[in-house]
């Protein structure tokens, strides 16, 4: 499908898993983007981060910290959009406890299948990993009391449908904490036709 953003969005999604399969099989790479476990704890990461295995924190790729906006309250239902090798959703479950639940959505099967490796290393029985899109979550309306994300929605041309989404399976009264590229200036049109640009 080409959008008026500049790329065609099947081929800019197999850009993006492309690049992230590479972040979650060759986490010591130098991309041009900040990544691992140093990065989480410049970002003043909170104190959960620690009791998150390296199988998940070495292929963090977030852009900021969400848990500026604020904690969870234990037995909250959390969704992780775009939750990569699962670093959130790790320190989410933790803050719920065992009468919360946490469901990290991703589409690039290579993070997923480290988020659930690191969740069983850490013994996490409340949080599930699923491969999908941000467009067309496979959740039922109002399944969540709060969204994190952390570095995801900058990367998807249709915004309006990530939100839509987002609204529709958050319960009323849910919030949303979102790290993300913002942009202060419109962007050329060479700009939104260069892929690399969107995928990093
Ligand atoms: C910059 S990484 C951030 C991963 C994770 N949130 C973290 O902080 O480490 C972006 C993630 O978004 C995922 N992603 C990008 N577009 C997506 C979409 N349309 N639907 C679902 N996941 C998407 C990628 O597969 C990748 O794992």
């Amino acid at each position: 499908m080409a959008v008026e953003v500049g790329v065609d969005v099947e081929v800019l999604k197999c850009e993006i898993r492309k690049t992230y399969a590479a972040v979650s099989q060759e986490p010591e790479t130098d991309f041009i983007f900040p990544t691992g476990r140093a990065w989480a704890e410049d970002l003043n990461y909170p104190e959960e981060l620690a009791r998150v295995p390296d199988a998940a924190v070495e292929s963090f790729a977030g852009v900021a910290n969400p848990w500026e906006h604020g904690r969870l309250s234990p037995g909250e239902c959390v969704l992780d959009l775009g939750c990569g090798a699962g670093t959130d959703s790790l320190v989410a479950a933790v803050m719920v406890g065992p009468e919360g639940r946490v469901t990290g959505i991703d589409m690039t099967p290579e993070m997923l299948a480290k988020a659930r490796a690191a969740a069983e290393e850490m013994g996490a029985r409340n949080v599930e990993f699923v491969e999908g899109e941000a467009e067309r979550l496979p959740f039922a309306d109002e399944s969540f009391d709060v969204v994190v994300s952390n570095g995801v929605i900058d990367l998807i041309p249709d915004k309006e449908a990530v939100f839509a989404e987002l609204s529709r399976v958050l319960r009323p009264g849910g919030r949303m904490q979102i790290a993300d590229v913002t942009i202060q200036n419109p962007v050329s049109e060479e700009g939104r036709r260069n892929i690399d640009l969107w995928t990093g």
